[in-house]
């Protein structure tokens, strides 16, 4: 039998030696090589990856697979020199239930208030504020009805809310009030009085939440203007218009997770703004133990000649 592929680690951003321990747990009979070494070696026949280092994949002559350590895969793509072999991206129940937790957590935060009883809170103000609309009355609307983005609307929907969403495809899904393509965006937005973005970051979709998409956003919902929450990536909002439409009353209020510059600056006036929500891009943290079992799943199968899976879409980008 032939001996299994060889696996390069490059890995910057996350801490590279909590993924090579959970590789070598994981793998015991692969040999494992952790960048910068590795370079042009052909025993490598697959890449882990996060924001790997340019051009190192395309000196790998024998490379099968890339293995991203997450859900989006535009950090591959930052590399110019990315070869043409399957990209591989991060699905687990453990990164799909952790997005489905902070989505939950903010739509119920603005839903019920929070930012203005924690403002009250440190004023120490007691105002009551009887108007507390239902879940029925408030419809959520999802950028990016795949896998991150059903699976919250699937929860969203337990809790009473409305969902509608939007997608690149048209989907028929049950219980929610589908939209697709740039012709179903307006559709999409006349209805949501919550916007919640899970969409990846590509050349169609990047800086799409800026002006014009918050001009046609919901004015009078039952919350005010429409709150937007984006967990999907920085490059897909433009925080100068964010920070206007906030002003303007386009935006009534924002949740942002992911940011244009990561770490967001610490000049940023998103920081102090009193209606905007900032977590480091911690939504849905990507855990060795539950993301590196199916990569090696996926490396034995693939050896076997089977084919791999959740693949990703070179043309379309995720
Ligand atoms: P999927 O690939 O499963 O789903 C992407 C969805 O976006 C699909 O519904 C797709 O449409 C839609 N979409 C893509 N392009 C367009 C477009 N041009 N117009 C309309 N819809 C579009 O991705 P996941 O759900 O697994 O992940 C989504 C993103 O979440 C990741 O790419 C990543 O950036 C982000 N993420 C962030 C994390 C965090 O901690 N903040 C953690 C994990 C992920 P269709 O269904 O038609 O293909
Ligand atoms: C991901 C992320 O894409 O953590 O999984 O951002």
């Amino acid at each position: 039998m032939a001996e299994p592929g060889a696996i390069l680690l490059s890995v910057t951003g996350f801490d590279p030696a909590v993924w090579l321990e959970e590789l070598k747990r994981q793998a015991p009979g692969r040999r494992i090589v952790t960048e910068p070494d590795g370079d042009g070696d052909s025993s490598i026949r697959y890449a882990v990856v996060w924001k790997q280092r340019p051009g190192i994949l395309n000196r790998l002559p024998n490379l099968a697979a890339i293995f991203s350590i997450g859900a989006g895969v535009d950090h591959i793509f930052k590399d110019p020199e990315v070869p043409d072999v399957p990209i591989v991206r991060a699905v687990a129940d453990d990164l799909t239930e952790r997005m489905s937790e902070y989505i939950v957590w903010q739509v119920l935060d603005h839903h019920r208030k929070g930012p203005r009883y924690r403002r009250q809170q440190a004023d120490r103000v007691w105002n009551e504020d009887r108007m507390q609309p239902a879940a029925r009355d408030v419809t959520v609307g999802i950028l990016g009805l795949g896998l991150l983005g059903l699976d919250a609307a699937r929860k969203l929907r337990v809790l009473g809310f409305n969902v509608a969403g939007w997608s690149r495809t048209a989907k028929t899904v049950d219980g929610v009030d589908t939209h697709a393509g740039e012709e179903g965006l307006d559709g999409f937005l006349a209805v949501s009085d919550i916007v919640v973005c899970l969409l990846p970051l590509t050349p169609a979709t990047e800086g799409i939440l800026s002006k014009p998409l918050f001009a046609r956003m919901k004015r009078r919902g039952p919350l005010g203007p429409a709150t937007l929450i984006n967990a999907g990536r920085g490059g897909l909002q433009n925080e100068a218009d964010i920070l206007a439409a906030l002003e303007n009353g386009w935006l009534g209020a924002a949740s942002l997770d992911v940011f244009q510059t990561e770490p967001l600056p610490e000049t940023s006036p998103l920081w102090t703004h009193p209606r905007v929500t900032i977590t480091p891009h911690a939504a849905a943290t990507s855990v060795p133990a539950a993301l590196i079992p199916p990569m090696i799943a996926q490396m034995e199968a693939y050896e076997r000649g089977e084919p791999l899976t959740n693949l990703v879409d070179r043309h379309a980008g995720y």
